[in-house]
């Protein structure tokens, strides 16, 4: 049993992996402003800002989660936000898993990431400050740090959560597509997709992604 900080458990991403981990009989702390909708049993939930909370929950977890959202109030904050929950996980020799986006993922190897090129103007900020978050990891996460960055397939999403298959499929920089050339991943698959490579550590200091 690992001891697992899931910031943003209270969120799409973070919601589907707190209630995966538990559910493997881990014990979580969930970490959001707002008391949870529907709190999964067993899980702790701390309730406050990431500032006021990650120096309190961090020591002692074996696996971080960042799963915030660059919205809201948090727009242009992750990259300093997330600086501070690396060095934390590092200082706690916690494994730091980051929650991205698909758009910094490459189409094709040795290719431009998606968000190089022409992104629609409604995701336009959210990508460029989750690939400001993947460019944080690779240039300045500390030595000791062993950490994941996680890209979800194009179309996931809380507008896609779709269901649980127990199916997925894990990939590098470069993005899966399936046989329709359709990139998707339920929120459940995703979740079991991260909440596996914490049981089973299969990536270190790279991205990796998630599709069907
Ligand atoms: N296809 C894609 O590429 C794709 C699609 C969706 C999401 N994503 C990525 O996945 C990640 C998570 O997104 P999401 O849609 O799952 O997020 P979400 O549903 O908006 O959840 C965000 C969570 O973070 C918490 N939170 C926000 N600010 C906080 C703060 N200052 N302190 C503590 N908790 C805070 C929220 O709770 P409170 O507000 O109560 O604090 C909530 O639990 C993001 O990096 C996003 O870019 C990628």
């Amino acid at each position: 049993m690992a001891r697992i900080v899931v910031f943003g458990g209270t969120g799409y991403t973070g919601g589907n992996i707190v209630r995966e981990a538990a559910a493997r009989g881990h014990e979580v702390v969930s970490v959001s402003r707002s008391e949870p909708e529907a709190p999964v049993e067993g899980v702790g939930y701390e309730v406050g800002a990431v500032e006021d909370t990650a120096h309190r929950v961090i020591p002692g977890a074996d696996a971080v989660v960042a799963a915030l959202s660059p919205r809201g109030d948090m727009a242009g904050r992750l990259v300093e936000v997330y600086r501070e929950l690396a060095r934390l996980s590092a200082e706690a020799g916690a494994r730091y898993l980051q929650i991205g986006g698909f758009s910094s993922l490459r189409p094709g190897a040795g290719e431009p990431r998606f968000v190089e090129g022409e992104i629609a103007e409604e995701y336009r900020e959210e990508a460029l400050e989750g690939e400001a978050t993947r460019v944080l990891l690779v240039e300045d996460a500390p030595s000791a740090l062993d950490w994941v960055f996680v890209s979800p397939a194009g179309a996931y999403g809380a507008w896609a959560a779709g269901e649980r298959t127990g199916m997925y499929r894990v990939g590098g920089e470069v993005a899966l597509f399936d046989t329709d050339g359709e990139s998707t991943i339920s929120g459940a698959d995703f979740a079991l997709a991260v909440v596996d490579e914490i049981d089973t550590p299969g990536h270190h200091r790279e991205q990796m992604g998630v599709a069907y």
